[in-house]
């Protein structure tokens, strides 16, 4: 009997922005046999990661669109079932971009063995994936946050947040958070490092926000935008940082907003509080000093249990487009991974 895979196909662009679970096709096709010079990987774990609806629409600002009828791409963790590759055994650990399918054949180029170190291997597609450095290069390199400094993140909960708020903590800062629910909130405080975080919903945010946050935000990291930065930004502190990460608010929109220009009464603020604004995105960093850098501090401040990370298992490679679309509501506490197999 040939071993077959199972694998989800993009079937149709979605009419918005997000895709949903009918953009796409479960399909199963005959694995090939790996020759020689290559491997065969079996999926373990999929991360769900707000940028994979870049790779849905027809037209992206962010990279290259995948085809209709193509594996939906997303980051994988996985382990090598059969190596016909001079570098990799079987058994061997790794992580790639092979995106969402049980099994994967390659040449090894674009897989990276994951240290037998004792951590889940699914972090790597989290604390120690994009999530994670996203998070450290916010924190560490654009904002260099440090001791007394008053931080704010927004989406406080999730894959990036949860991060910036323990190593912010790690550093001494004192952190501030919003996320959609009481719930998340409380969280955030018990267990991200959190010192407050508020509820976005509640109809007097802004007025909370700006009365509990008395000393000002000197260093704030953007990954929602919104209501969320129209609450915050008007609270810098002169000289203070921001790090826009992304902007989850825009990509749930279906369309652009229709508001009065705000422009001038941002650059008027970064005028008088001479505030620095840098876009900050991991793409650029892969694989550079800070990359292994960030790699060698998390794992030991995982080890050490100064970031403990969460994540927000669901089950079934056949459930990976609702949990991408769960990401864009809100379902999600910590890092979105799918459980494919052990
Ligand atoms: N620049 C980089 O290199 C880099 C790397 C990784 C991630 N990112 C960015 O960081 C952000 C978070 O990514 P992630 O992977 O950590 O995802 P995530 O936080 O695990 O999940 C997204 C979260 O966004 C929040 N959200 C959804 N719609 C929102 C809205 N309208 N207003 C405010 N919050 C909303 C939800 O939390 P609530 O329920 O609390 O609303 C949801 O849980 C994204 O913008 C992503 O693009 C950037």
């Amino acid at each position: 009997m040939p071993a077959i895979n199972r694998r989800l196909v993009l079937k149709e662009r979605p009419r918005f922005q997000i895709p949903t679970a009918k953009c796409f096709r479960l399909e199963e096709v005959v694995i090939p046999k790996p020759v020689e010079g290559q491997i065969r990987i079996k999926t373990t774990w999929l991360g769900m990661d707000p940028n994979q609806f870049s790779k849905v629409k027809k037209v992206s600002d962010q990279s290259k669109p995948i085809d209709i009828g193509a594996v939906m791409y997303g980051a994988t963790v996985g382990v090598v079932d059969i190596s016909n590759h001079p570098d990799f055994n079987a058994g061997d650990v790794v992580h790639g971009l092979w995106g969402w399918q049980e099994f994967h054949v390659c040449d090894g180029y674009g897989i990276t063995k994951i240290a037998n170190d004792g951590l889940r291997p699914s972090y790597y597609l989290g604390a120690l994936g994009a999530a994670g450095f996203g998070a450290y290069l916010a924190v560490s390199d654009v904002l260099k946050v440090g001791r007394g400094d008053v931080v704010f993140c927004s989406a406080a909960t999730g894959a990036l947040g949860q991060i910036v708020g323990q190593l912010s903590k790690s550093k001494g800062a004192i952190v501030y958070g919003s996320a959609s629910s009481d719930e998340k909130c409380n969280l955030a405080v018990s267990e991200l490092g959190y010192k407050a975080c508020f509820n976005y919903k509640d109809q007097d945010f802004e007025r909370i926000v700006s009365d509990r946050i008395e000393a000002g935000i000197d260093a704030m990291v953007v990954s929602a935008g919104g209501k969320t930065f129209d609450a915050t930004f008007p609270i810098m502190n002169v000289g203070g940082c921001i790090a826009v990460c992304g902007l989850m608010a825009l990509y749930s929109m279906s369309q652009l907003p229709i508001t009065s220009d705000r422009s001038f009464m941002i650059l008027n603020e970064i005028l008088l509080k001479r505030l620095s604004i840098k876009g900050s995105m991991v793409l650029d960093k892969l694989n550079t000093d800070v990359h292994f850098q960030f790699l060698s501090e998390m794992k030991k401040l995982i080890n050490h249990g100064e970031v403990t990370p969460i994540e927000h298992v669901v089950e079934g490679l056949e459930n990976a487009p609702d949990a991408l679309r769960g990401v864009f509501d809100g379902d999600n506490i910590g890092k979105c991974v799918v459980h494919v197999a052990d």
